[in-house]
């Protein structure tokens, strides 16, 4: 006989009128990690039967869309999709849903179809879970943050490793209302990153200015770079990106262009 899976969120889902019992996993996570706040756009991929939208328009108040494959039950203020987020004709819709301005936050509660072998289920939740970072990475504000179910695995360092490229503030966590048993976790990513390139890229640019603290200033496409190092304003230089911010970088010295040719010169 099936195990009976009804437990004490079970129940307080159904009192306090929640479509499910995960609707308690989104207050718990935006609990300790605050990620809606009043009045923010949110898109939740993956979102029937619908907890999540109903928690998402209490926290937030705002513009609610939801994307699944199944059709979801309407709720009022929230607009709903029916669609594979995969896709990119889902992902065009969610774009003109939200608005030009783009989403203050993405979840995604999304999970495959689970065929209890650990390690399939493993990669069809990778698989998922990258789609759903690309598809947030789109629909994002700069700055905007989001939350995803992934199935851990020996792959969750690597998933979690790219969400750290992309937001300046990536944490897991494991809510109180995830089954003990599940391998279910959550990953946060705060601040969506929009600088033109990562930790490690190496630009030939000129020192612009100096700025009041006096670090040298250079552009990368128009995102402001701060060096670590000591550099004269108008000086050639190759540098090193070692930390990304949303809004600037810091970067290191590796090369001196002025001075090979000021040595070359001198030869
Ligand atoms: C655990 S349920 C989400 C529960 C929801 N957070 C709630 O509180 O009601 C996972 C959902 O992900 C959806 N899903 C899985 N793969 C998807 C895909 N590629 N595109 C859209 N939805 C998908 C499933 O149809 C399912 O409804």
């Amino acid at each position: 006989m099936a195990r009976d899976r009804r437990d004490t969120y079970y129940w307080r889902a159904k009192d306090e009128g929640y479509r499910s019992r995960a609707a308690y996993k989104l207050f718990q996570i935006n609990e300790k990690h605050e990620v809606i706040k009043e009045g923010d756009t949110i898109v939740d991929l993956g979102a029937a039967p619908g907890g999540w939208l109903e928690v998402a328009k209490k926290i937030s108040g705002g513009k609610i869309v939801g994307v699944d494959l199944r059709r979801i039950k309407e709720i009022e203020g929230v607009d709903t999709i029916k669609g594979d987020i995969t896709s990119d004709e889902t992902i065009k819709k969610i774009i003109e849903m939200v608005g030009e301005g783009g989403a203050d936050v993405v979840i995604c509660d999304a999970a495959p179809n689970l065929s209890g072998n650990w390690s399939l289920d493993h990669a069809r939740s990778i698989d998922l879970t990258t789609s759903a970072l690309e598809c947030a990475k789109k629909i994002l504000k700069p700055k905007g943050h989001f939350i995803v179910k992934v199935f851990q695995g020996d792959m969750f360092k690597e998933y979690m490793d790219k969400v750290r490229e992309s937001f300046t503030y990536t944490r897991a966590f494991s809510p109180k209302a995830s089954r003990q048993e599940s391998a279910e976790i959550y990953v946060i990513g705060k601040k969506l990153l929009t600088a033109p390139f990562k930790i490690d890229d190496k630009f030939d640019v000129t020192i612009k200015k100096i700025g009041s603290k006096g670090n040298g200033i250079a552009f990368v496409e128009d995102f402001v770079v701060f060096m670590q190092d000591e550099v004269k304003k108008g000086e050639n230089v190759r540098i090193k990106i070692v930390d990304v911010k949303p809004e600037f970088a810091f970067a290191i010295v590796i090369g001196r262009y002025d001075e090979e040719l000021k040595d070359k010169n001198e030869e």
